[in-house]
């Protein structure tokens, strides 16, 4: 028996989570606290939260074997702080960003995480209570709101860009992190033109690195054209055709291409402390979609159409021919999954999410009309292979509901959009997956030729672990598994740096 199948039996036999620290292989530094008095759901111990801490792992436990050609990084983020002073966020949105990185060496999978040392997390850490209003939680402010990004948490996404980490809020400026240690060095503000402007967690990057993002702010957009290497190329702010909360956006090879779902703000509440910006929201169905479509060339160059409406929060791609353009999303029915669901997941209770569905749209600039197709899995998180961002792409990858009756996305799902047909594998009850991403093999220049790589949470052992996939064979099942000896906050999204 060697170390790996000693180490296997062992956290097999004993759960892993009461493992005493002198027999784990990891070095590791900081701990998860063991018990929130405030939360008690052991299904979904991530949303307890940390406390702060920074955490190291030198080497995560290995199931299977690791493909000797995926070497990178891969970084995540997510909230990673509910609580502080006694009181707790109502919602998970809220979090203080933690970013993780997962590193994939000939050594084996090592990961470290770090909380984000934005203004907002310094000033609450040494106050010990929340001090600015939080997405979901109605707080009142005690400290001045300078900015939009005094409520910064930077909790949404992590990228790299250039020589940074950047660690992305949909509501503020982009704080840059060093690669390697993850210490926060800053804000981006493209050398002080563009201060506090907000820069969404969803960038779309092209396969020559070609770099666009955008922002919404009261009513306003910004777009943003950046260099592979974050230089700022071009940008133009202007008035949206609705305001609204804006999530995440899809390019094709002409176009910028915006849903704008029909939600209402009342932000003077939300200044006052009586409402959070969720509970400031109205949801305005007979309103419907607006399409923005934006020419790439010339930002001023500015179309919108109209569609029937429906929540979304994540696009996987778009593609267009002769005028016609292709995109997907996800689907939820309105404002429920973030005004009730969320809330009672962060009290500790289970709650079930109403189902989100891949959801086909096609744009026809030549006639106007939009049709909308969509599907019955219950999932979330689309991605696609980086290759072919805003170009024809054949696959679509997500973590699915895949076993009967399971309250989270406990499998992950390859789909071919061209014959409808997926590619499922489940890992069972207890178990939550996040977001997955497609990582390219080498050499390779075929669609879906690599891994698909990701995030998950082991209920029975209270344990979070990386998941590697041969992503044209996912019903073959993982094939490894990097395991950590402690659970962290989950992830909302990442990108793998190769
Ligand atoms: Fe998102």
């Amino acid at each position: 028996m060697n170390r790996r199948h000693f180490f296997n039996s062992l956290t097999a036999a004993a759960g892993a989570a009461a493992l005493p620290s002198t027999l784990l292989a990891q070095p590791v530094r900081g701990a998860a606290p063991q018990a929130s008095p405030l939360f008690d759901n052991r299904a979904r111990t991530p949303l307890r939260g940390w406390h702060g801490q920074d955490v190291h792992c030198e080497s995560a436990l290995i199931e299977g074997k690791l493909p000797a050609e995926l070497r990178g990084v891969f970084y995540r983020n997510g909230p990673g702080l509910f609580e502080r002073g006694g009181q707790r966020y109502d919602h998970w949105f809220d979090g203080d960003g933690l970013v993780h990185a997962w590193r994939f060496t000939d050594q084996g999978v090592s990961h470290r995480a770090r909380f984000v040392k934005t203004a907002k997390f310094k000033a609450e850490q040494e106050a010990n209570e929340f001090l600015y209003p939080a997405f979901g939680t109605a707080i009142r402010p005690k400290r001045p709101l300078r900015s939009n990004d005094s409520m910064n948490t930077a909790n949404t996404s992590a990228v790299r860009l250039g020589d940074h980490v950047l660690a992305l809020w949909e509501g503020g400026s982009a704080h840059r992190l060093d690669p390697e240690t993850l210490e926060t060095r800053g804000i981006v503000d493209f050398g002080g033109a563009l201060k506090g402007l907000p820069f969404s967690a969803h960038p779309k990057i092209e396969p020559d690195g070609t770099f666009w993002n955008f922002g919404t702010l009261f009513g306003k957009m910004v777009v943003y054209h950046l260099s592979p290497t974050g230089d700022l190329k071009r940008h133009a702010v202007f008035e949206m055709p609705a305001s609204a909360m804006v999530h995440d956006f899809v390019v094709t090879e002409r176009h910028l291409v915006f849903l704008i779902p029909p939600i209402g703000l009342d932000m003077a509440a939300v200044r006052a402390g009586q409402k959070s910006m969720i509970g400031a929201m109205q949801w305005r169905a007979a309103d419907g979609i607006k399409v923005l479509i934006v020419d790439k060339d010339d930002f001023s160059k500015r179309r919108v159409l109209e569609m029937p409406a429906f929540m979304v929060f994540h696009f996987g791609n778009a593609w267009e021919r002769d005028g016609v353009i292709r995109l997907d999303c996800v689907k939820t029915q309105d404002l429920a999954i973030m005004n009730e669901w969320m809330p009672r997941l962060m009290r500790g209770e289970e709650a079930r999410e109403a189902p989100s569905q891949a959801t086909f749209v096609t744009v026809n600039l030549n006639t106007g009309k939009v049709g909308v197709e969509s599907r019955s899995e219950d999932l979330e998180f689309p991605r696609v292979d980086p290759r072919v961002v805003a170009r024809r792409n054949r696959y679509v990858f997500y973590p699915v509901a895949a076993t009967r009756g399971a309250n989270s996305l406990d499998g992950v799902m390859r789909l071919d959009t061209e014959t409808g047909k997926t590619d499922v594998a489940a890992m069972g009850n207890g178990i939550s997956l996040e977001e997955h991403v497609l990582v390219p093999k080498p050499g390779s220049s075929k669609e879906g030729e690599g891994w698909l790589v990701g995030v998950g949470f082991d209920a029975a052992r209270q344990q979070s672990f990386a998941t590697v996939w041969d992503a044209m064979r996912l019903s073959s099942g993982p094939v490894a598994i990097a395991r950590l000896p402690y659970w962290t906050p989950y992830c909302f999204h990442g990108h793998f740096h190769a």
